[in-house]
Order: C-alpha cells, then sequence, then structure tokens
C-alpha cells in the first residue's frame, strides 16, 4: 500500500510555475522575455483581484496564465497583464521582422476583455515604457460590449486577415488598435505589416518612432473569476 502511494505520487501531473505575481505591479524576467501583473487600473474597481502565473521560459518563448475577476468601473480597463520580449529599441523602419506566433485561451468567455497585443513607439528611444507616441494594438480576441479607442475605420487587410480598424487619442498618444473578426485563438504573423500598413496608409513616422515596447496580454474591464492560458508565446524583433 505504501509503494502504491509513492508511485502515484511520483507520477501525479505537475504543474510548474516560475513565478507568481499577484502585487499590482509585480514582475518577473527570464530568457529575453519580462512578464508583469500589471494591475494598473485596479483603483477603478469595486472588488476583485488578479494573479500571473509564469509557467515557462525559454529562449524559444513563454507559457503563462493570468486569472482575474473585477467588479465594478464598467468601462475601465483594470490592468493588462503581459508577456514581453525585451527589444533594442530603434526605428521602426529599421526592424526586418516583428514575427510572433502565440496560442491561448479563456476558459470563461462570458466576460469583458480583449486579448491584445500592445506596442508603443515614441520619438524619444528613452520615453517612459508605459506610453508612447503611438501605439499599436491588435486584438486576437474581444469578449463583450468593449471597443478600442477611437472611432472605426472600417475594414482593411492587413497580412491576410479582414481586421477593422480604430482610430483615436489617448491623452498625447495617437492609438490605432486592428480587431479580428474572430478570436483568433492560434495566431502566427509579422507585426511589422501592421506598421507597414500605418506607415502607408495613415502616414505614421516609421523612420522617426523608436519601438519601446512589444507585449501581449489581456485587458479585463469586468467578469467573474476567469483564467486566460497563454499555452505559447513568442516573439521576435530583428
Ligand atoms: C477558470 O479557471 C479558474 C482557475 O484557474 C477557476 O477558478 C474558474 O472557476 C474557471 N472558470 C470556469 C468558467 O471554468
Amino acid at each position: 500500500m505504501k509503494a502504491t502511494v509513492f508511485v502515484l505520487a511520483a507520477f501525479a501531473p505537475m504543474v510548474l510555475t516560475q513565478s507568481t505575481l499577484c502585487g499590482q505591479y509585480d514582475h518577473f524576467s527570464a530568457n529575453g522575455y519580462d512578464f508583469n501583473n500589471n494591475n494598473w487600473g485596479k483603483g477603478s474597481a469595486t472588488s476583485g483581484s488578479q494573479c500571473t502565473y509564469v509557467q515557462s521560459t525559454s529562449t524559444s518563448g513563454v507559457g503563462w496564465r493570468t486569472t482575474w475577476a473585477w467588479a465594478g468601473g464598467q468601462d475601465k480597463v483594470k490592468s493588462y497583464a503581459y508577456s514581453g520580449r525585451q527589444i533594442e529599441k530603434k526605428p521602426v523602419s529599421q526592424y526586418k521582422s516583428l514575427q510572433t506566433k502565440t496560442q491561448w485561451s479563456y476558459n470563461n468567455t462570458n466576460i469583458r476583455a480583449n486579448v491584445a497585443y500592445d506596442l508603443f513607439t515614441a520619438a524619444d528611444v528613452n520615453h517612459d515604457t508605459s506610453s508612447g507616441d503611438y501605439e499599436l494594438m491588435v486584438w486576437l480576441g474581444k469578449f463583450g460590449d468593449i471597443s478600442p479607442i477611437g472611432k472605426s475605420q472600417g475594414q482593411v487587410n492587413v497580412a491576410g486577415t479582414n481586421w477593422e480598424l480604430f482610430y483615436g487619442p489617448n491623452g498625447q498618444m495617437q492609438v490605432y488598435s486592428f480587431v479580428a473578426p474572430n478570436a483568433m485563438t492560434s495566431f502566427n504573423s509579422n507585426l511589422k505589416d501592421f506598421f507597414d500598413y500605418l506607415t502607408k496608409n495613415k502616414a505614421f513616422p516609421a523612420s522617426t518612432q523608436n519601438l519601446i515596447t512589444y507585449q501581449f496580454g489581456t485587458e479585463p474591464f469586468t467578469g467573474d473569476k476567469t483564467t486566460l492560458s497563454v499555452t505559447q508565446w513568442s516573439a521576435e524583433a530583428s
């Protein structure tokens, strides 16, 4: 009996967690990737909490998950828990490729939240990384009656998908958000194509705007306890 118990324990499935981030700005870095629980907007909630769990990191990609529940502050973002790629900051025009790949799922989609890339650019290469002169968002998922900053500019085709493009200001920052027609839970694309689209069609100044962040995560507004699992995320910048 004793031996059996020992064998079962040895083969019990293990969920390895490299780091648990529950504080407002708890963060972790490894293998060229950063993670942040980033509960920047939690003050607008009447209740709730969020923790982010880093599960695996290697130079070829990362796995992580974040669990949250937020109530109140209906149209306010509570957080942006993310995985980020550490990059050499330089003008967007000098990147040949911003190839990235992900697989993700939400275990409860009766929520109001997005799943999105967030990239800031700034003329000043030393600009604070919590904002920029421009923000490029690529929404792979949109759950509930939420929408990006600004107004719809209609459908645009980039990297083989018809996205709805939104544009508007957030303070001093100009925000472009490409929203997927349906949740894209598997995604493998070159984000340089989105900057090329903006350069060609929206006069985005790619030769003077430095890429300062390269992140992927989720912006919850409200919802009961739910988990975003990012089984795989990798991002290259060259
Ligand atoms: C989603 O997963 C979390 C734990 O990670 C759990 O607490 C929650 O109940 C799950 N939600 C659903 C709808 O299964």
